[in-house]
């Protein structure tokens, strides 16, 4: 048992849906002692858990999900019939329709399911992202199952996740907050469950309405959403005026107001998260007669920057992206994931096919390599990085996975038939790219190397009026276009390395 339950009674937990939150939620909260039963409905993925396999790859949750096993604090079935044993019933269900919008059947369904089933004496908890309008129906949803079941009122809360995958596990047991949403708990005992789950957290633990829980959550992802696009919008002023969005970016970070996170320029943002949360948020909220113009701009410059890899691909292939073989190098969203979901090497893939490119992809994660191949028609697959490279006209850094950080890059340029490598996360080295001979291009960083071409904006008119009339009482600031820049900075380097694939070109 972990150091802080020693002595303290642990507290029964069910965890209903095992996909990315809810298994997190449940690995992490054995590991911290408590007795958990997590709960799932399709047949393919108990029997995989059952099975000692995972649904996912997630880094350090197989290891905590097998140690928990053993000991007998981690348990798995589908038969929601454990749910009447537990304290705590947490809720982790899917509420995306898978295009864009929210959808609350599935979670609807599940409270058919599990409400009736709750102990007299046990706390809901929702986990999911729920959509802010359900908030005020689900603690009369609740109420009234409970009714018709001629059973008493339970306490429904809401207790949003702020984890992100590939570092998931860590998130979840060293949180910055936790936020506890009150929908239902006239006496409190909710929320004293929940406490008594995390006290061993060191974290604040934050008790406000449902709503203003919910708002926190969603408020968080749109912050994190605009902070991206705003770098994108940046670094496009960057290549415009021939500045480096890695030192721009870098001086603004010394500013402890504004911070140094999430603002890597590139293609944008992906995964199940962000992207989708944004568009709902501008969707739901234009429904009820609400504009959120900002919103709609970080959504409507994160897919301007997936057409921008192309352009950058086109401009240095000589003004077209037909006819030419493109190394896509990552197709999950981030590293350290094998998730696909809205990932923006679907978009750059499938519109390179349709300009009438040849994509060869890898990623070292073989199963996503498979997805992708799936729903790409017409992109072939490489059986390693090398294989990707051999003969191609140029490269596309879509996830920087460590294996493409550490690559040898003459000898990755020998393999090509030109040296051509578009950075869609300025993950690399400017420096070290120009050296292998590449013509390189990244975000706000200019195209360097090879076929350098100089990023030229027009003079505004009141400067053009100053240099030709009367001597103008400042000077034009001297911009070298042509100077090699120093090493980008490092800090997202995330070291991981590939695994061997099967998979053959
Ligand atoms: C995101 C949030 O970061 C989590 O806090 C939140 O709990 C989670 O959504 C959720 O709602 O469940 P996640 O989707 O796992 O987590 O991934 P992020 O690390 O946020 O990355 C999202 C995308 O933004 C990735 O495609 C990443 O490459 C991109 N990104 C990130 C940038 O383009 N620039 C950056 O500076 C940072």
């Amino acid at each position: 048992m972990c150091a802080f339950l020693k002595g303290e009674p642990s507290v029964r937990v069910s965890v209903v849906g095992l996909g990315y939150v809810g298994l997190v939620t449940s690995a992490c909260l054995a590991e911290q002692g408590h007795d958990v039963v997590g709960i799932e409905v399709s047949a393919a993925r108990i029997e995989a858990l059952l099975d000692g396999r995972m649904p996912f790859h997630e880094p350090g949750l197989a290891e905590l999900v097998e140690a928990n096993r053993e000991v007998g604090r981690l348990t798995f079935t589908a038969d929601p019939a454990a749910i009447g044993q537990a304290d705590v019933v947490f809720v982790a269900v899917g509420t995306h329709d898978g295009n864009g919008g929210w959808q609350t059947r599935t979670i609807q369904s599940c409270l058919n399911d599990i409400v009736p089933r709750l102990a007299d004496d046990a706390a809901l908890v929702v986990r999911s992202t729920l959509p802010p309008w359900f908030l005020a129906h689900l603690p009369i949803i609740v109420g009234r199952m409970r009714q018709e079941a001629g059973l008493g009122e339970v306490p429904v809360l809401l207790n949003p996740e702020f984890t992100k995958e590939g570092t998931a596990v860590q998130d979840f047991l060293e949180p910055e907050r936790v936020v506890l949403g009150i929908a239902h708990d006239v006496d409190g005992r909710g929320a004293a469950k929940l406490r008594r789950l995390y006290r061993g957290m060191s974290a604040p633990i934050l008790e406000m309405s449902a709503t203003d829980a919910a708002l926190s959550k969603l408020g968080a992802n749109l912050f994190l959403a605009t902070k991206i696009s705003f770098a994108n919008e940046l670094a496009q002023l960057c290549d415009q005026y021939g500045g480096n969005v890695d030192q721009v970016v870098g001086a603004m970070a010394y500013d402890h107001r504004i911070g140094g996170a999430f603002l890597r320029a590139g293609i944008g943002f992906g995964g199940s998260c962000l992207p989708h949360q944004v568009t709902m948020t501008v969707a739901t909220a234009a429904e009820s007669g609400l504009p959120t113009p900002l919103f709609a701009a970080v959504a409507e410059v994160n897919l301007r920057q997936r057409e921008r890899m192309i352009d950058r691909l086109a401009e240095l292939l000589g003004g077209s992206v037909a006819g030419a073989r493109i190394a896509l190098l990552g197709v999950t969203f981030k590293p350290d994931t094998d998730d696909l979901r809205d990932a923006p090497s679907i978009h750059i893939a499938t519109r390179l096919i349709e300009e009438g490119a040849t994509v060869v992809a890898f990623d070292p994660m073989t199963n996503a390599l498979e997805h992708f191949a799936a729903l790409v028609p017409g992109v072939r697959v490489a059986s390693s990085v090398d294989v990707a490279l051999d003969d191609a006209d140029a490269a596309a850094l879509v996830t920087e996975w460590g294996i493409f950080r550490q690559l040898d890059w003459v000898d990755a340029a020998s393999r090509m038939r030109r040296a051509i490598m578009v950075d869609g996360r300025n993950a690399l080295s400017v420096v070290e790219l120009v050296d292998a001979g590449f013509a390189y291009a990244s975000f706000g960083r200019g195209i360097r190397g090879q076929t350098e071409v100089a990023l030229t904006a027009p003079l505004p008119t009141a400067v053009e009026a100053d240099l030709t009339g009367e001597p103008a009482a400042y000077e034009m600031p001297a911009v070298d276009m042509t100077a090699t820049e120093s090493s980008p900075t490092e800090r997202y380097r995330s070291g991981t390395s590939g695994r061997d694939l099967a998979l053959t070109d």
